[in-house]
């Protein structure tokens, strides 16, 4: 199904801009279909289109896969411990979209934990979330640090040695590592297998991977330090939260939806603070929470 020219992608926009200015009134959930909050929004092929541009923008993810059942092969060569089989293992991988087809590409290296389970029969699930390059106009605050008091983190900062004497937010201040409200912000969880890509040249995965990852050239498949080889994860099902469920679409995506959008859908729309100046949402409210 393709996205017809009367479906407003505007509109989608401007819900989601609507939807920035206000404290969310469902957070983990989507309000009844008959409410009024609920035409606002996104369906879920409008939430596959951001996904598909979050996949297409996001360098890195989490690649989670589970140890087999018989796990006592690699005991001995690699320090592991036993008793693992069955145990979800999650850990951060280099993603690419290569195909543009909605399945991710990743340059597996066979040493690798994630595709030894992988080896072993292991289905996997990566997750991507959309981290804004801007940091908004204003973020919101915890109480302790509106007020004079210093904040815990302050305390904790002065007590290590690495405060300053002025609670005025300037550059002395610890920077925020946490990418903004990210309760609001738009991820997914992708579930499938993982299969070797041989009907795509090697050559062009190369260069598609090495543009986003310039450092992968040193473990490109044929170097001399590990065996590594271009894979795919085949997508069967798609988990989405796109944001406080106010405003956002939060449950599973058709994967026919999610593989059919085009890169001039995806190229079309925009995600929270892609651009200097945005809001995370009401900031004066935030204290109704
Ligand atoms: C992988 O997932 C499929 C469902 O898509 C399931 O039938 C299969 O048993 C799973 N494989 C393993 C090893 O759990």
């Amino acid at each position: 199904m393709r996205l017809s020219t009367s479906i407003p992608l505007l509109s989608l926009a401007a819900a989601a801009e609507a939807g920035t200015l206000s404290p969310p009134q469902h957070i983990f959930s989507n309000p009844l279909s008959s409410s009024s909050s609920a035409h606002q929004i996104p369906t879920p092929y409008e939430s596959a289109v951001l996904g598909r541009r979050i996949l297409a923008l996001t360098p890195l993810g989490n690649l989670a896969t589970v140890f087999p059942a018989d796990d006592g092969q690699y005991g001995v060569e690699e320090n592991r411990p036993d008793g693992l089989g069955g145990m979800p293992h999650s850990l951060m991988d280099y993603v690419a979209d290569c195909e543009d087809d909605g399945n991710p590409t990743f340059l597996a290296i066979n040493i690798e934990t994630t595709f030894k389970n992988v080896r072993d029969g292991s289905n996997v699930s990566l997750a991507q979330q959309w981290t804004p390059p801007y940091p908004p106009d204003k973020r919101i605050k915890s109480t302790t640090t509106t007020t004079s008091t210093p904040g815990l983190l302050s305390k904790l900062m002065n007590w290590l040695g690495l405060g300053s004497d002025d609670d005025d937010e300037d550059d002395s201040q610890p920077k925020d590592l946490v990418p903004y409200s990210a309760a609001n912000l738009p991820r997914f969880s992708l579930l499938g297998y993982v299969e070797k890509i041989n009907d795509v040249s090697a050559a062009a995965l190369s260069e598609c991977f090495v543009n986003k990852h310039p450092d992968a050239k040193y473990w490109l498949p044929g170097n001399r330090i590990h065996e590594a080889e271009f894979v795919r994860l085949v997508v069967q099902q798609v988990y989405w939260v796109g944001g406080f469920g106010d405003r956002a679409y939060i449950g599973w995506i058709p994967v026919d939806k999610w593989n059919s959008v085009t890169r001039e859908e995806w190229e079309s729309v925009s995600l929270p603070g892609e651009k200097k100046g945005w809001k995370e949402w009401n900031v004066e409210t935030a204290g109704d929470l």
